[in-house]
């Protein structure tokens, strides 16, 4: 990092004082949602106004009012200063309380957090491995997460690898995986997961019952029994019943008859009635109201969805791009290149196991004038859909 030398220091924290702060000058109380919308992404932390607007009555969660009716935001140090939910006024870097639980990018990673004795919050599983829940002060774990179970303040894997739950003891499970294709059921003796009786059930809740089963099959007592309709690949509530056809775009339920009729309409990928095509596959577009699918005119292009004569601004195959004034695709320069921005010789995604060279300085999104070997082997190619 550069070292900041003195003038530029102090024109930085004159810029910051005379940066107006969101919802703290008087005279112009703005109100953010009120919870459980409010949050340290606030802009102005105030819920509740004066009938004036002059002042903040009430902040809201990650701020403290200030005697003088503005909020002040919560900002104890360390990464997790945006978790603390409450702190006073006159010092708002100390903590005094944090959110219960916080949600990772994803929301699949959630996790808690504690307030720790320097007032600031701290996850719970950086005290307790993979614990979710804990107190506040001495990290206490109170609940782990799924597939652990609390023992002696310490959270501790499910002995069954198929366990999702098991909240009192390792080995008793309480809920069970899903399964990859055959689903789990919980045995009630020995609190285990065991697989469904039938190799295509996906949900059971014992040896002898199925109640849901792959595509193509019914349930069936413990078994499940194929769809006895051609085409069907739903058929729930039973092998003479049918909710739904094989995909693709050939086949479509008559809603009469119950049966799979052929669409009627070629190169069609979604079928929504008979004689009715919602989606054409790529290369064509819907006509006609649903009765064709039209073929594009424009050679290399795999999306002309509002004219079959004009290809789509991104609509052209992999590795060509279209060219505005003609209105053709042309086909990128760079070898191994995917998709060609902003210029035909200028690469922004390369072929699988080819990776950007150099990026060009100033170009958006980066582009190269090279594909160059992936030794890592590249399985996901760069810029995928930068066409
Ligand atoms: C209101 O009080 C807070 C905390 O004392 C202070 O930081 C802020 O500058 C004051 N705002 C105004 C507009 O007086
Ligand atoms: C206060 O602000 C609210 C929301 O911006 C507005 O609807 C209201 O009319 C304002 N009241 C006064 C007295 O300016
Ligand atoms: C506060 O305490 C926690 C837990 O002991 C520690 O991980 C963290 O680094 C401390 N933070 C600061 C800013 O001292
Ligand atoms: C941890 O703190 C809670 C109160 O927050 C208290 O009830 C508990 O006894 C403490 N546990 C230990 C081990 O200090
Ligand atoms: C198995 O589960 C089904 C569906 O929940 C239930 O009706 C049946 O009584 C269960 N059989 C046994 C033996 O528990
Ligand atoms: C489109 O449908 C026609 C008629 O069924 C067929 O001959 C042709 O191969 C299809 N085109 C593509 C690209 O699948
Ligand atoms: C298009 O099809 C729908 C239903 O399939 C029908 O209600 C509508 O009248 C048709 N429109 C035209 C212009 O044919
Ligand atoms: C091409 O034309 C489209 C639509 O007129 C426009 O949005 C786009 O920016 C143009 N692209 C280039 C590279 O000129």
């Amino acid at each position: 990092m550069a070292v900041l030398r003195w003038p530029a220091l102090a024109i930085m924290a004159l810029v910051l004082a005379s940066l107006p702060v969101p919802g703290s000058s008087l005279g112009a109380c703005r109100e953010d949602l009120p919870p459980p919308s409010d949050s340290y992404l606030n802009p102005s932390g105030c819920i509740r106004c004066s009938a004036d607007n002059s002042t903040c009555l009430e902040c809201g969660s990650h701020h403290a009012r200030a005697a003088n009716g503005t909020c002040i935001r919560c900002r104890p140090p360390g990464d997790f200063g945006k978790l603390c939910a409450s702190c006073e006024a006159d010092a708002p870097d100390v903590c005094t309380g944090c959110a219960s639980i916080q949600y990772g990018m994803d929301f699949t990673e959630n996790y808690g957090v504690y307030l720790a004795e320097n007032g600031t919050c701290v996850p719970c599983k950086w005290a307790t491995p993979n614990c979710y829940a804990c107190l506040d002060g001495n990290a206490t774990c109170t609940e782990c997460d799924l597939g652990f179970a609390l023992v002696s303040g310490q959270c501790t894997h499910c002995t069954d690898a198929k366990c999702l739950q098991c909240k009192e003891s390792p080995d008793r499970c309480t809920e069970c995986q899903a399964g990859d294709v055959t689903g789990l059921y919980l045995d009630a003796k020995t609190h285990s997961c065991v697989p469904c009786t039938d190799p295509a059930c996906v949900a059971c809740s014992n040896s002898s019952s199925c109640e849901m089963c792959s595509e193509g099959y019914t349930p069936k007592g413990s078994a499940c029994i194929p769809c006895a309709k051609p085409q069907c690949i739903y058929c729930q509530d039973g092998p003479d019943t049918c909710t739904g056809c094989t995909m693709g775009g050939e086949w479509v339920l008559d809603p009469v008859s119950q049966n799979c009729v052929p669409c009627g309409v070629a190169n069609c990928t979604q079928c929504g009635a008979p004689g009715k095509c919602d989606w054409c596959q790529g290369g064509f577009r819907v006509a006609q109201n649903g009765t064709k699918c039209e073929q594009c005119q424009v050679a290399r292009c795999e999306n002309c969805v509002e004219d079959a004569s004009k290809c789509m601004e991104f609509g052209c195959i992999a590795s060509f791009r279209l060219n505005n004034a003609t209105g053709q695709c042309e086909q990128c320069t760079v070898p191994h290149c995917l998709g060609c921005l902003p210029a035909l010789d200028l690469c922004s995604g390369c072929e699988v196991g080819y990776k950007l060279g150099e990026p060009v300085a100033g170009t958006q999104p980066p582009s190269s004038k090279e594909c160059v070997p992936d030794p890592s082997g590249g399985l996901e190619p760069a810029g995928m859909g930068l066409t």
